[in-house]
């Protein structure tokens, strides 16, 4: 199946009232765990990287060009609707790396600059990426970071997200209604009621980061009420690192040898067994947001 727009997923998946997970990945394993799970679940993918995390100097380099080839390759070749996402980019020059690599949806992540700043780089973007066919998503509001309260959360106005997604014609828009990025326990305190507001207001699929830590019982109403992607990061690290550690504890009493235990992509292949850990998470959060099977319908 040839790659396809975002756009096309996310309005599917508003109209019909489910939400896509955006998984994001760090590498050929993680990629592989996102788009294998979404091919097993029969669900569409956003398949895709981002930048928060990563060392800026080694995507700077040649990352954005080999993630995005990366991830191109592998949705060119997808058995499911899958789109390629970009995912807050740290500079603008960055964005349209991942343009030009092939990425055909991108978000910058740029909602912590003073307000006019923010909207014109998006404005631009949009210009830029609409010309190449792709979408782009922008946050409106700030999340508050988990482990970097450098982050000071600042919701999402819903008059203001009206104005903002008419001058910049982002595709998509990721709202800060108390969800958290990047928790390693516990659950965020999100307001719903917030989150009703904003849909009302804006007609445009609604994107919640921080998917860790949303609170499970929530999501059935959020999605009701336009959320149409969850962007989930730290536990599928968490859960990826677990399963390294433990293939690499089991190896440890055997002859297993070091090509069988790296990079062998045969069970031993301590890595092999993290992306296996990464993708039960995965599908566990797909039977949650409602994306299981939905890959039929287009
Ligand atoms: P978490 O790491 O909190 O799940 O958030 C990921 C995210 O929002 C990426 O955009």
């Amino acid at each position: 199946m040839p790659i396809v727009k975002m756009q096309r997923i996310l309005d599917h998946a508003l109209r019909n009232r489910y939400a896509v997970g955006y998984f994001e990945a760090w590498d050929l394993y993680s990629l592989e765990a996102a788009l294998e799970a979404a091919e097993e679940a029969r669900a569409p993918a956003i398949l895709g990287f981002g930048a928060a995390v990563t060392n800026g100097a080694w995507y700077d380099r040649n990352g954005v060009e080999a993630m995005s080839a990366l991830a191109v390759t592998l949705a060119q070749r997808a058995e499911v609707p899958t789109a390629v996402l970009f995912n807050e980019a740290q500079t603008y020059a960055q964005a349209v790396r991942g343009l030009a690599g092939g990425c055909n949806a991108v978000m910058l992540d740029s909602s912590h600059l003073p307000a006019e700043e923010h909207e014109r780089a998006t404005r631009d973007l949009v210009q830029v990426a609409h010309a190449l066919g792709a979408a782009v998503e922008a946050e409106l509001g700030h999340l508050a970071n988990a482990g970097d309260p450098s982050h000071v959360a600042a919701p999402t106005d819903p008059a203001e997200a009206v104005r903002f997604v008419a001058t910049t014609g982002i595709d998509a828009l990721a709202v800060a209604i108390g969800n958290v990025h990047i928790m390693t326990t516990g659950e965020a305190d999100v307001d719903l009621d917030l989150l009703e507001r904003i849909h009302t207001a804006v007609p445009l699929p609604l994107v919640i980061h921080g998917g860790t830590g949303f609170p499970r019982r929530a999501i059935p109403t959020a999605v009701r009420l336009g959320a149409a992607k969850f962007n989930v990061g730290t536990v599928l690290k968490q859960e990826f690192l677990a399963g390294v550690k433990a293939a690499a504890g089991d190896a440890a009493g055997t002859q297993a040898g070091i090509h069988a235990l790296m990079g062998s992509r045969d069970a031993p292949d301590v890595m092999l067994q993290g992306k296996l850990r990464m993708q039960d998470k995965i599908l566990e959060l797909m039977e949650l947001y409602g994306s299981i099977g939905r890959a039929a319908a287009f």
